[in-house]
């Protein structure tokens, strides 16, 4: 197949691109940084300089046909950094263009497109989120709200073909996961109030399995929770994680602090709490997890990252 990946060279998308590429398909890769070009190929991929946002200027580039495209982008957020109204209005712009963009590609090359969200539900004590409930658009997630309606509008009219699949936290040596590792790297991890909040995680060679399985399935207006089998807390988490990286004293931090600190946006995704399902994803992907719970995903993914930089760096 020729598959477009929008976002390949991210977290997700470099566990993704040597997948695509084992399995025979013809992949092509978007990319605004020509560094990344000479790294892309050497996967055995073909990349294309270009941003999403302007599709004009790279659309000569792109082949003839294609079979499937797959939106991995994500725009460029510094966590723990405030963000103003002005920027966050900008965020929701740049996030409605890459989804506008890549769906009219979509209905261009008449080729379905996976396409991404994330596990913004909010549950409480013993509920358990499945794909039928509504996303809770709160603090920086409020950037997505109207690719929310983008998305349920072509699932409707099956137009443009779309799949989404809806990720908890992507970890994995990449991305934002390297951010969190530098942090604690660094000694300045912290458990932030109680920590007792549960955010579904998902291991980013699971991410990318999850994506290889829609491609062959092909369950055309379908949505998809992709985590992990093991709801963990927050607190939990970043211990396990402090253990592995042989920290040993891990302190504590008053939430109204933080929330002082970094502002309420990513305040309210820090203290969000879900618990989800992604049976829908095990019976009708047949996707199967290669870490069902974040304590193998996490030792493998600290070695990996101890021993080697993300492949893009
Ligand atoms: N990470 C998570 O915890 C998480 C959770 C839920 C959902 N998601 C979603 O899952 C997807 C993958 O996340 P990720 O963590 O793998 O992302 P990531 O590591 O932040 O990667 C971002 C990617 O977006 C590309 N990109 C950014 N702006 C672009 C533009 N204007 N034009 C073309 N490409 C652009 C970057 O490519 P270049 O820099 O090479 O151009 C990079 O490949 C994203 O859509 C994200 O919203 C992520």
């Amino acid at each position: 197949m020729k598959i477009l990946v929008i976002g390949g060279t991210g977290l997700a998308g470099s566990y993704l691109l040597p997948k695509l590429v084992k399995n025979d398909n013809e992949v092509f890769v978007l990319t605004r940084s020509e560094n990344k070009i000479e790294r892309i190929k050497k996967l055995g991929a073909y990349g294309i300089l270009g941003d999403i946002r302007k599709v004009k200027e790279f659309e000569k580039d792109l082949p003839g046909e294609l079979d499937f495209i797959v939106l991995l982008a994500m725009p460029n957020v510094k966590p723990g950094h405030r963000i103003t109204k002005k920027r966050k209005a900008e965020l929701r712009e740049e996030t409605n263009d890459f989804f506008r963009n890549s769906m009219d590609l979509a209905i261009l090359y008449n080729a379905p497109i996976i396409l991404p969200g994330g596990t913004s539900y909010k549950t409480e004590k013993d509920e358990i989120a499945d794909e039928t409930w509504t996303v809770l658009r709160i603090g920086l997630t409020e950037i997505g709200i109207d690719t929310d309606e983008m998305v349920n509008n072509a699932i409707k009219t099956n137009n443009p073909k779309v799949i989404q699949l809806i990720y908890g936290k992507i970890y994995g040596n990449g991305g934002l996961f390297r951010f969190m590792f530098e942090m604690m790297d660094k000694g300045r991890s912290k458990i932030i109030g109680k920590g007792d909040n549960c955010i579904p995680n998902i291991h980013a060679s699971d991410a990318a399995n999850a994506i290889i399985k829609a491609i062959e399935k092909m369950p055309i207006g379908e949505k998809f929770i992709i985590a992990d089998d093991t709801p963990v807390t927050q607190k939990d988490f970043t211990i396990y994680m402090a253990e592995l990286m042989n920290k040993k004293r891990l302190g504590k931090i008053p939430g109204f602090i933080i929330k002082l600190i970094i502002g309420k946006d990513f305040y309210e995704i820090i203290r969000m709490n879900c618990k989800v399902s992604n049976e829908k994803a095990k019976r009708i992907l047949d996707w199967e997890l290669e870490y069902p719970s974040y304590k193998d995903g996490l030792t493998a993914t600290i070695k990996d990252m101890k021993e080697h930089k993300p492949y893009f760096a």
